[in-house]
């Protein structure tokens, strides 16, 4: 199985070879280039990304592999190509897509995430599980971030691919991504050997901001510390760098990030319709769950002050439901 595993990483660096070669020099490739510029990607930058092109052929990487002896079932089970049972041949699984390689944290390309370009579903094509691909395993680029990530004992998570590429360049060197998944244990496990400090920067929309609470209490179980950025107007990463600027936005990763608490009360707040009275007065109540789930007394001072100006209450009141809420849990 070595062997198998040996050929796969062979055959994953070559194709990415290729699929940047035929990206950046080739006449096909242009469409797919001129896409990536409009997109704010400079020529260092693909090829700092190693970010390629696989053409609109059915058997153009088929036929690059078997030329260089790659077994094709081996390459099946690999993912770079997929069999047609009744024409009872390989073919290409990535056509026409921008190719991302994925490296293991050993930093072989193990996986290819393929992006439409255009309206084309899936928006991603990625690898999916192979012998040398564990998709909740991965953190997309962790291979090069490691070293950052030790060195400042921080990790910034990112939803996406083009998220972490442009904040990289912005100078956020301590990135990853968790490629739209949810983040797993393993995950968390792998993050936790590097680091003890992490900073949650995913999509300003509501799918970012429901995933960005599942990784902050996944994180903070593990014994994490999590501040969390929360972009304005439902951008993405990409899409505020573009707007404001890398500069802009590294100064929101450094020192725009909310801690947990004020994070979970922002996210309780949503569900909570605080124009009735009712509405305020439970969601006051839940707020004081997660204040008095504080272990420190100056934090639990801090939030309780806010919440008292907030909802006109003194903070006398707030601290004796808080008390109450305390004996009740014990
Ligand atoms: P998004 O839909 O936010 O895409 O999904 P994006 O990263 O902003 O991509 P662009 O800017 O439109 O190119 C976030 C992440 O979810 C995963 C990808 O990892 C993507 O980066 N995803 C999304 C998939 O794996 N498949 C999909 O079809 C869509
Ligand atoms: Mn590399
Ligand atoms: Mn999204
Ligand atoms: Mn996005
Ligand atoms: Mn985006």
């Amino acid at each position: 199985h070595a062997e198998e595993k040996q050929q796969l990483y062979n055959a994953h660096e070559l194709a990415s070879r290729w699929f940047h070669h035929v990206l950046m020099s080739t006449e096909q490739g242009r469409p797919a280039l001129e896409y990536l510029r409009s997109r704010g990607f400079s020529d260092k930058l693909i090829s700092t990304f190693q970010i390629g092109y696989a053409p609109q052929m059915w058997d153009a990487l088929t036929t690059f592999l078997q030329k260089r002896e790659f077994a094709l079932p081996l390459m099946e089970k690999g993912g770079l190509v997929a069999f047609h049972e009744e024409r009872n041949q390989y073919y290409d699984r990535f056509r026409d897509r921008i190719m991302f390689p994925l490296h293991d944290e050993q930093g072989r390309i193990v996986g290819f995430a393929g992006r439409a370009i255009g309206d084309i579903q899936p928006k991603y094509l990625n690898t999916s599980e192979t012998p040398i691909f564990h998709k909740s395993r991965l953190l997309y680029q962790f291979h090069e971030a490691k070293s950052t990530i030790r060195k400042n004992n921080q990790i910034v998570l990112f939803e996406g691919y083009v998220d972490l590429i442009k904040a990289w360049e912005a100078g956020v060197h301590n990135g990853v991504a968790s490629m739209g998944t949810a983040l797993t244990e393993e995950h968390v496990k792998l993050i936790r050997r590097y680091a003890s400090r992490v900073v949650i920067c995913y999509d300003g929309d509501d799918a970012g901001i429901e995933a960005a609470y599942k990784s902050l209490l996944l994180l903070e179980r593990a014994g994490l510390a999590v501040n969390v950025v929360m972009l304005p107007d439902r951008m993405d990463p990409d899409e505020y760098i573009t707007k404001y600027g890398g500069e802009c936005f590294r100064h929101e990763v450094m020192h725009g990030a909310m801690s947990a608490v004020r994070f979970k009360l922002l996210y309780l707040k949503r569900n909570f319709s605080l124009h009735s009275e009712d509405g305020k007065l439970r969601y006051i109540r839940s707020a004081l769950r997660i204040v008095a789930a504080l272990r420190s007394p100056v934090e639990r001072e801090y939030y309780l002050k806010e919440l008292a100006e907030e909802y006109n209450f003194s903070l006398d009141t707030l601290k004796q439901e808080l008390y109450a809420l305390l004996r009740s849990s014990q």
